[in-house]
Parts: structure tokens; sequence; C-alpha cells
């Protein structure tokens, strides 16, 4: 009998094998096969590793350590990229004209003659050299760093770069195996010869018609989604083509526009721009108080943006601190915790309040009755009450209480430095945390402090080689520049 059942399970194993138009006979050995040629393909792309590493965690170097970076950039989305390199441990040289550098080391100084927060903030981990790169020996220097480095970083207005002799087929052929990584406002297209900052990335981007309230205009954020959005994208591009290039041996252009970073970040109000057609955006609450859609997403106030509603509501004390208040979700599956935390019991049955869609329509009065309750408490009480009913909420914390936050100075996300002139400043850690490379952030450097030892360790020009290029002009400012500078 069992023999019996084991052949009729054989034979409409068989059958399904020819009805799926496959060979009645299985073969294992062609699995192995099509195993093995994975196996070889994957050999072909993916570089040999050594053998794992046996020091300890985190004393095996840092991820991107051997890695040179020359940092042409300035202001604040080229920075934000090479200032991630470096805190990932790559070498970056950061080129500045001489006399007057980065603009940002005299932007919105808050200290007399000190460099100022905007720069230090963003050039931490860094080496800088001052060249004048129209100068001819100026542009001698920077074709030895370009055969000394692996990626050039720029965020110069268009044309720029190869208005200094720097084109990419240059570079290129200088250095075939160096990576030219731009930031850009706008791509290949209409606008891409504009010059772009932070705010103009951010309209342009979608970001800012969708930020704000209805009734109101369009907003832009103080998060600069524009700017270190875009430095975060480029970074992630040069890194991808590091790792391409163990296996190709060439560089390659990496370019990244504002516009495209920020469209990136508000990619879920491009979502919902398409939802559109099939429907009101049930979520929104402008669609719980009735009001109609327009042709374009609208801005969606303190909306969650996704599938669970929240708003941002009052806590105890708001009257006097604009900072008291609480973004509070009512995420469905805590829905009945939400209930009793507000005494609202009742709403877990009522059948206008217990289901995701019955509330959609109603979510302005719920949200008005949770902040009768989130009024009688602070917003710190609101999180650890809340927090232990896994609802979640999130204090608005004001950037004293970010600045003051004792887990976020133990984590390395908040990093006091000193520096020479200006003293002890506070600092933005690498945000990402890895367990192998541990990141020491260093204080940003005084302009072309380190000139001399870049010229002579890096780029083996000699002390006597040195003296003259000093006299060139090209590493020193001209007096009209010192006086430009003043
Ligand atoms: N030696 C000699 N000249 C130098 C130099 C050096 N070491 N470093 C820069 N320069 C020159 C450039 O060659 C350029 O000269 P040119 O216009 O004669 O070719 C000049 O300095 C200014 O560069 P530019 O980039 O045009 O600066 P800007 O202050 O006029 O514009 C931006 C600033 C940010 C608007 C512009 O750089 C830009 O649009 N960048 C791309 C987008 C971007 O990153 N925006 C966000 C910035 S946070």
């Amino acid at each position: 009998m069992a023999t019996r059942r084991k052949a009729a399970g054989k034979a409409a194993k068989v059958t399904a094998r020819k009805a799926a138009g496959k060979s009645a006979v299985k073969r294992p050995a062609r699995k192995m096969t099509a195993q093995k040629a994975d196996a070889v393909r994957r050999s072909a792309v993916v570089p040999d590793l050594p053998p794992p590493s046996t020091k300890p965690w985190g004393e095996a170097g840092k991820a991107l350590e051997g890695v040179r970076i020359l940092d042409f950039t300035h202001v604040q989305s080229g920075p934000t990229c090479t200032q991630l390199l470096g805190y990932m441990g790559a070498d970056c040289i950061k080129v500045e004209r001489p006399g007057v550098g980065d603009i940002t080391r005299g932007q919105l100084r808050d200290v007399k003659g000190a460099d100022s927060l905007y720069f230090t903030m963003l050039n931490g981990n860094k080496r800088s050299i001052t060249i004048d790169s129209k100068h001819p020996k100026g542009k001698e220097i920077l074709e030895r760093l370009i055969r000394h480095c692996d990626v050039l970083v720029e965020n110069f207005a268009p044309g720029a770069l190869d208005r200094m002799g720097l084109t990419w087929d240059y570079i290129h052929r200088t250095n075939p195996r160096m990576i030219v990584a731009s930031v850009k406002g706008f791509g290949p297209g209409p606008y891409e010869d504009c010059k772009v900052y932070e705010n103009v990335a951010q309209c342009a981007g979608g970001a800012a018609s969708t930020t704000g309230f209805r009734d109101g205009p369009p907003l832009v954020t103080g998060a600069q989604i524009g700017d270190s959005g875009t430095g975060l994208h480029l970074a992630f591009g040069i890194v991808s083509a590091l790792y391409q290039r163990m296996r190709t041996g060439r560089g390659q252009r990496v370019l990244c526009a504002m516009q495209d970073g920020v469209l990136n970040l508000a990619r879920v109000k491009l979502r919902d721009q398409q939802r559109l057609a099939h429907g009101p955006l049930t979520e929104y609450s402008q669609h719980g108080e009735g009001v109609a859609f327009g042709k374009a997403v609208p801005r969606a106030g303190n909306d969650s943006g996704g599938g669970q509603p929240g708003w941002i509501l009052k806590c105890k004390g708001w009257e006097t601190d604009p900072d008291a208040y609480t973004y509070f979700i009512t995420q469905a599956p805590v829905w009945g915790a939400i209930c009793d935390v507000i005494g609202k019991p009742e709403w877990k049955t009522d059948p206008d309040y217990a289901t995701p869609p019955a509330r959609l329509p109603r979510l302005k009065y719920i949200f008005a009755t949770i902040e009768e309750w989130t009024k009688t408490k602070t917003k710190f009480e609101v999180m650890d009450i809340c927090n232990q009913r896994d609802i979640p909420v999130g204090p608005i914390l004001s950037m004293k209480e970010v600045a003051e936050d004792q887990s976020l100075r133990t984590t390395g996300t908040v990093v006091e430095v000193d520096h020479p002139i200006r003293g002890k400043y506070l600092t933005v850690g690498n945000p990402v945390k890895m367990s192998d490379s541990i990141t020491e952030v260093k204080r940003s450097p005084l302009l072309g402090e380190h000139t001399e030892e870049i010229l002579i360790d890096v780029l083996g020009y000699t002390a006597e080689e040195y003296s003259a290029i000093k006299s060139s002009g090209a590493i020193t400012p001209s007096d009209k520049k010192e006086t430009e500078a003043a």
C-alpha cells in the first residue's frame, strides 16, 4: 500500500513537472551546475577578500583608511560629504584659496577672529592646504595632488572646475583611477547652469510645496536636506565608486544634483501625487475635514505622512515654552492602550472609533481629545507613560535640549572639540556607528595649517622646492586677496 502511494506520488510529480514544461526526469546535478555558475560569476565581480581579521573590534583600522580625498568643497553640501568620509578614516586634503579660504570661515561669526561654527562644524577631520588654483605653480601642485589622491570632491558653480583647467578629460588622463564627485544644483537640463543654495533646492525638489499648513505659504524646513542631504547622497556615490574601482581599476564621475537629493527625501510626496489620481488622500487631515483635494499634493501640516495618523500636541507648559509639545502617533495596534491612557476606554469598542477607517474622518476631534490629556503632562512625562505602553510619541526637543542631552554625548553623536583659536565647541559626530571603524572627531583645520606638511610629506617636494613655491605666490595670499579677506 505504502509502495503504491509512493509510486502514485512520484507519477503525480512527473505529471506536474511535464505540465510546467519541465523535463519529466529531475536532474539534481543541474542545480549544482547553476550554483557553480553563480559562484564563478560572483568571483568575477567580487574582489578577493583577505582572511577575516583577528584583531580586536575597532583596532583593524578605519573603514576608509588609505583613501585620499582631494577636497575642493566649500560652503555646506560638499563639506558635509567630505567630513563624513573623514569620519570614516579617509585623509581629506581641503584645498582653499590663499588668504581667503572657504567663505564660511568668516560667515555668521560668533567669536571675533576665529573660524565660524558654520565652518568648524563642517570641516572636522580634514587637513587644509592653500593653493591658488589659477597660478601656474598652483596648477602644477594640483596636478601632483590629482596623481596622489583617489577622489576629487567639488561643489563649485557649474563650469568653475573646467575654468580652472580641471576638466574630466584632463583629470582622467592624469590619473585614470581618480573618482570625480560633484554636487550641482540641478542635473543636466534647462537649469544645469544655475547656482543653487539650500532653500532653492528645497523648493525645486518638491519639499517646500508639500511643507507647511494648507492655508499658509510653502515652507522650507530647518533641516538642511538640500545641502547636507545631498552631501550624504554624494558620499554614498563615492563609496560605491570606490568599491566598483576595485573591480574595474578606473575612476568615474559621480554627480549628485541637489534637486534630485531633495526629491529622493521627499519621495513619499511623489507617491501621494500618483495616489491622487485614484481618489482623495484619506490619511490627510483635510480629508476628514471635508476639504477637497486639488490637482497637486497639498501641504499637510503635521500629518504623519505614513499609514499611521499623527499630529503635534501641546504639553504642560506650552503657554510659556515654545517647545512644550509632543508628536503623537495613533498607531493602530496600540489604539486600545491610547484609549486607556487618555481616559476614553469606550472608544475601544465604539464603532465610530474602534477601527482606523472609522477614525480617519474624526482625526481632528481625536487629536483634540488626546491633547486635553497631553496638556496635563510634560512632554517627557508623555514620553515615559506612552513608551511603557508601546505608543509611539516624541518630545519636540529644542536645540538647547539636544545640545545638553547626555545620551547623545555618550554615543558620540554630539561631541565637544577644542580649537586653538575659538576654544571648545560642539559638533555633530558621525551619525553612522560602526563596530569595527570607530570615529574620532577632530577639530577643523586652520586656513593652510597643513600646506607645508602636505607639499613635503604627501607630494614629495623638497624643503628647497617648498621655499620656492612659497615665494612664487601660489600658496600665499596676494596683497589684494588679503585686503579682500580683511
Ligand atoms: N584658487 C583660485 N580660485 C578659486 C579657488 C582657489 N583655490 N577656489 C575657488 N576659486 C574660484 C573658482 O574658480 C571660481 O572662479 P570663476 O567663477 O572665475 O571660475 C570662484 O572661486 C567662485 O566659485 P563659485 O563656486 O562660483 O562660488 P560662488 O560663491 O560664486 O557660488 C555656490 C557659490 C554655492 C552658489 C556655487 O558654488 C554653486 O552653485 N555650487 C553648486 C551647488 C552647491 O553646492 N550649492 C550649495 C552650497 S552649500
